[in-house]
């Protein structure tokens, strides 16, 4: 299949009118959101959303994120709107929040994987938001092939993809850099089961509680309340290990890379701006804009691919604000390799 990258800013009536015929006609469409490209298709369609699962390799039980573009939207496809995903959809969107609710009977299964929940979210990015606008809600996980990391760019989804979608609409790079935040709505207390551009600091000052998943920051075998939380997950090519936070953390980035070396490999560092000043002339990837680095993480570990590292030291933060995605993500391209200061 031929593949066409189109930027939506240059031919915006062309890139919308090719985008509703792909979809229109069964196709999947990948497209910009603020957080992640995703890789969509009519969410109301099984056949269409059975494909969105071949083009990536995912596999059948990680159900998908439904996109819509209004709250009646949202209302229609659950079976219960609850007073929690009225207040949370209120105070986050349209923004980097996916309400997981009770789901509308009519939704079908291959969306939900089986499951009598759906997860709901309304996007921000104005691409986004027209498309579906113009041809119905729209199912759609990141556009990546399943494993590998997320893409924050045009090009990182034309890496994974190319060849096996019609259409990528180009919308430049994702402003948030990290998907949004999994917020299952149907208990008490909301509950994150997977952390993103909306912090848990957030939600408790729009809800007053919210609790955490079990499996968020550890490995999750047979069945995990959020089915995407698998192990290897946003994995780069190269050796990854996460340096948790402490106060000799540039050393021990040091001392993994110097040893890398000494075995004949490829190292590369992924920190902030603040841990490069500490390593020298030692090769790094800068991950953090404004001190977030949840938003570059995604697009250092392809470069760090790109660049044929061989092993990857990555930066460990505390699991404040948007650090606690960071370090969810961070676990899982390591695939749970960690090193912790008292293991000096
Ligand atoms: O920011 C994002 O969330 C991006 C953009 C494209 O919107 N989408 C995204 O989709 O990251 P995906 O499929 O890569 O991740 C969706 C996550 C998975 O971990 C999946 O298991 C979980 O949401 N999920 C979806 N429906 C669920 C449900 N009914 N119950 C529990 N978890 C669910
Ligand atoms: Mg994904």
């Amino acid at each position: 299949m031929q593949t066409t990258k189109i930027a939506v800013d240059e031919q915006p009536a062309r890139a919308f009118e090719l985008a509703a015929q792909w979809l229109q006609a069964g196709e999947v469409v990948a497209f910009p959101t603020e957080t992640v490209y995703g890789l969509g298709a009519l969410a109301m369609d099984a056949q269409a959303v059975h494909r969105i699962f071949l083009a990536k390799g995912r596999p059948a039980d990680n159900p998908l994120i439904v996109h819509v573009a209004t709250l009646a939207q949202a209302q229609a496809l659950s079976r219960c709107w609850n007073a929690c995903a009225q207040k949370l959809a209120q105070a986050f969107w349209p923004g980097p929040l996916s309400l997981i609710v009770a789901a509308a009977p009519e939704i079908p299964s291959v969306v939900t994987a089986g499951l009598d929940s759906v997860a709901l979210r309304m996007p921000s990015h104005p691409v986004a938001l027209r498309l579906i606008r113009e041809n119905g809600p729209i199912a759609a996980p990141s556009a990546n092939v399943s494993g590998r990391p997320s893409p924050v760019t045009a090009q990182h989804v034309w890496e994974d993809l190319q060849g096996k979608i019609p259409l990528i609409l180009d919308g430049g790079t994702c402003a948030v850099g990290v998907e949004s935040t999994v917020v299952d709505t149907r208990g008490e207390v909301p509950c994150i089961l997977r952390p993103g551009g909306v912090t848990r600091e957030q939600i408790v000052a729009v809800c007053g509680a919210c609790t955490v998943a079990q499996g968020v920051f550890e490995p999750v075998h047979g069945k995990a309340a959020s089915p995407g939380m698998l192990h290897r997950h946003y994995a780069p090519r190269g050796q990854a290990t996460l340096i948790w936070p402490g106060p000799h953390l540039a050393d021990r980035l040091c001392r993994g890379y110097d040893e890398a070396v000494r075995m004949g490999q490829t190292p590369v560092i992924l920190c902030s701006a603040a841990v490069q000043a500490q390593v020298g002339a030692r090769r790094t990837i800068l991950c953090d804009a404004a001190g977030d680095m949840a938003h570059g993480l995604f697009a250092a570990l392809r470069q760090a691919d790109a660049m044929g590292a061989q092993r990857i030291l990555i930066q460990g933060v505390p699991m404040e604000d948007t650090g606690m995605a960071y370090m969810n993500r961070a676990l899982r391209a390591a695939g749970f390799d960690v090193q912790r200061e008292d293991m000096d």
